[in-house]
């Protein structure tokens, strides 16, 4: 018989899409989340913390595999991500897939340096494991763009290109991994197509029917120099198919 898969973060952008992914392929599923149960989950449900480590025994028991799609988006993710590993230590020998970010040895922004830690607790875990990296969302791109939108200008770093994937195509491929043999860390993945954030952002604006300035602004610093150099890009690996226009359409923006 076959144990359900645990997907943490299964609340957020990606983990929503990975769950109902796993649904349709079959698979029971648990959530771990700090919110009590939604009403509408046609799954289990564990109300944990992997900051405090509260419930995160009970969300880890008996499962065949852990998609750990979590994240606190700061360097706490080091120490949740080991709880989890000593979690599912305790309880077996789970497979633990885990969501990373292209370019996160190259680009040094913090985030990306607990990232690549979390990456070292997963590999040092002594679990079962399987690294995908990625490179930025659709949805990430349109919430760097909609947080300037009350500006009439819309300031957007010069000289940086994004290449946006949809969830839905990482979400596939994580299900893919969850239920297969542990991989290792396996090629990265990016999105369909590079274009400048400036074209993106005028992208969104035409496609959502705003008028606004974008102004590329030209950042100093290590981080913004490592971004302008494409540290986070995957030009080789741009396997993803749905562009970041037809992402617009769909959503109706
Ligand atoms: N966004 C991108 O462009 C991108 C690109 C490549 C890789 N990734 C990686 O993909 C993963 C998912 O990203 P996302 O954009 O889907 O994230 P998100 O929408 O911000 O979701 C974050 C999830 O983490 C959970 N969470 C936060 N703190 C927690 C805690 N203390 N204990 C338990 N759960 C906690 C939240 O669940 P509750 O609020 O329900 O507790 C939520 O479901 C991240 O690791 C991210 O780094 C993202």
């Amino acid at each position: 018989m076959r144990n359900p898969i645990l997907v943490t973060g299964g609340t957020g952008t990606l983990g929503r899409v990975v769950v109902q992914r796993l649904l349709d392929a079959g698979r029971d599923v648990r959530v771990l989340s700090r919110r009590p149960r939604s009403a509408a989950a046609g799954h289990e449900w564990a109300t944990g913390d992997l900051r405090t480590g509260d419930g995160v025994d009970a969300a880890t028991s008996g499962v065949d595999a852990i998609v750990h799609c979590a994240t606190t988006l700061n360097k706490e993710d080091v120490a949740a991500t080991q709880r989890l590993v000593d979690s599912a230590r305790r309880s077996g020998d789970p497979h633990l897939v885990f969501i990373s970010i292209v370019g996160i040895d190259r680009v040094p922004l913090p985030y990306y340096r607990a990232k690549l830690e979390v990456e070292e607790r997963v590999v040092g875990s002594e679990l079962p494991w399987t690294i995908l990296r990625t490179t930025q969302f659709h949805d990430l791109v349109v919430r760097m763009i909609t947080a300037q939108r009350w500006s009439p200008v819309i300031g957007v770093p010069a000289g940086v290109d994004y290449q946006p994937i949809d969830v839905r195509e990482v979400a596939e491929r994580l299900v893919e991994l969850a239920v297969g043999a542990p991989a290792g860390r396996v090629p990265d993945m990016g999105g369909p197509e590079i274009r400048s954030h400036r074209d993106l952002a005028r992208a969104y604006l035409a496609a959502t029917g705003r008028r606004r300035i974008v102004l590329p602004v030209p950042l100093p610093g290590a981080v913004v120099t490592a971004f302008r150099r494409g540290g986070h890009l995957a030009p080789e690996q741009a396997v993803g198919r749905v562009t970041f226009d037809e992402f617009l359409a769909e959503q109706g923006r």
